[in-house]
């Protein structure tokens, strides 16, 4: 992993904007008419790279902190391509304060980056981040793409041209990572695992996966190289012309000022790997889809993968209210749900009873778990749930400002209390109708026992099982809500 940083070893602290890009038009020598073209950098299982003095008027910003955990970031700033540069400066600020809210005993985080393209039309950043916390060091990598000719900076994912696209793709690294090491049930066509890849200097697509994510932290970086012939149908426009600068550099060529202003990357919603913040097949306005919500709290738990898939089997998709330290402890099965189209919410870090502590300290319990699943998924939670479902203005307030709803329930099963898979059927059960938000937990091996069945007298009976964003369309941040009955306000 050290070669991939020897660009920015030596430019490591002090200076804020560091010039690194020694050519200007006039006096760059390498590529002169007539020239012998540049032959790409790099081995076979890694990115291009391009050294970065080669890039006409590359800077560097650096930022520094050593209030509370060492943070050491830095990006480069290209010229013409200023949206790359903003997406890289929203990037990292991201990923320092999630690092930051996520782990209890962060030490130090470092960002540091390299060029793996840098043609007139398409640019590569890769950045490359070490962790330090108690659980040790890891390093993990996102590679950003920018689109010259439409000032669009692309997530790795729009290399490829859709979601089928990128679940093809997906299919090709689990075959190829036919390692003892890897555990491809953990590998998800989902945006987070595919936001490190670029291509070889033959053009195959080479797809990185952070440390410790689809094999245990000792194995290091884990890449998947997929053949250049079997890749190219599977490329975007974008893709073809990633391919082809990777392999045809252009040293000491400036980046082209987009010829049209950018459009707005987070409105679009065809990134692929990016989930839809709503499925909207289903409406549950109607009381003859009847729509109900199953919900699980607590969780991940060990048996929650085979609660996973009796839904498959029944096609229902449910509700997550995690909490800190399982969500710590089962990060595959939090991607898994995400991946399976679940939604995921907040369900605090400690499980705390939230109206017995202080304002700041519910911001705490709310906004480590909203980071925790950010780094495991991308995602940005909308949804909590108050621990006993304990709330009060000061709960509503915070909840607010975070922006999430305040989810409670309407039929209780008692499943904590009840452990005994037939009484939890009946409970489910019995006081369920169209628009019923049902509280189960997914820690506890009676409920799972219980799960089959229930979807199974609901699917006879009718109904749907939707996510709560299903169930109640757009929720309001610090709003409570206890059911989506049609006939109902959800609101009460
Ligand atoms: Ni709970």
């Amino acid at each position: 992993m050290s070669s991939s940083l020897k660009y920015t070893a030596a430019a490591a602290s002090v200076l804020l904007l560091l010039s690194i890009g020694s050519c200007s038009p006039d006096d760059r020598g390498t590529s002169g008419p007539g020239e012998e073209p540049e032959k790409p950098n790099g081995e076979p299982d890694q990115l291009t790279s391009v050294d970065p003095s080669e890039v006409t008027g590359l800077d560097e910003r650096e930022e520094t902190s050593d209030e509370g955990p060492q943070i050491d970031v830095s990006y480069p700033e290209i010229p013409n391509a200023d949206p790359l540069t903003q997406r890289l400066d929203d990037a990292t600020s991201q990923k320092v304060s999630d690092f930051t809210s996520a782990s209890a005993d962060a030490e130090s985080l470092t960002i540091d980056w390299d060029i793996s393209v840098a043609t007139e039309d398409v640019v590569a950043v890769r950045l490359v981040q070490e962790e330090k916390d108690s659980d040790g060091e890891r390093t993990s990598y996102t590679t950003y793409w920018y689109d010259a000719t439409s000032g669009h900076t692309a997530y790795s994912t729009e290399l490829v041209g859709n979601q089928e696209d990128l679940a093809e793709l997906d299919s090709l690294v689990k075959d190829s990572l036919n390692e003892e090491q890897v555990d491809a049930s953990t590998l998800h066509p989902i945006l987070h695992l595919y936001d490190s890849m670029g291509f070889n200097p033959d053009g195959d697509l080479v797809v990185e996966f952070d440390q410790g994510q689809i094999a245990p932290a000792g194995a290091g970086r884990v890449n998947a190289t997929i053949p250049k012939e079997d890749v190219t149908s599977l490329l975007s426009d974008l893709g073809e012309r990633a391919q082809s600068a990777a392999t045809n550099p252009s040293p000491g060529s400036a980046v082209e000022d987009s010829a049209t202003p950018p459009k707005d990357d987070t409105a679009d919603g065809s990134v692929p790997g990016r989930l839809p913040e709503r499925d909207d097949s289903v409406d549950c306005s109607s009381a003859a889809a009847k729509c109900i919500a199953l919900t699980f709290d607590d969780g991940p738990g060990a048996r929650t993968p085979e609660l996973l898939d009796a839904l498959a089997e029944y096609n229902a998709k449910a509700t997550f209210f995690l909490t800190g330290q399982p969500a710590r402890e089962h990060p595959e099965t939090v991607r898994r749900e995400y991946a399976e189209g679940h939604e995921l919410a907040n369900h605090t870090v400690t499980h705390s009873d939230l109206t017995t502590l202080d304002k700041s300290e519910v911001r705490e319990e709310l906004t480590t778990v909203n980071a925790l699943v950010r780094r495991e998924t991308g995602y940005t939670l909308d949804l909590m749930r108050p621990p006993y479902g304990a709330t009060n203005d000061k709960v509503a307030q915070v909840s607010r400002s975070e922006g999430l709803a305040e989810i409670i329930w309407s039929v209780d099963t008692n499943d904590w209390k009840n452990r005994n898979a037939g009484k939890v059927r009946k409970e489910a059960l019995k006081n369920a109708k169209p628009g019923s938000i049902v509280l189960m937990h997914d820690i506890h091996g009676t409920t799972i026992d219980a799960v089959p069945d229930i979807l199974e007298r609901l699917e006879e009976q009718g109904y749907t099982m939707v996510t709560i964003s299903q169930l109640l369309g757009e929720t309001e941040p610090g709003e409570s809500y206890y059911n989506g009955h049609p006939d109902e306000d959800g609101e009460e």
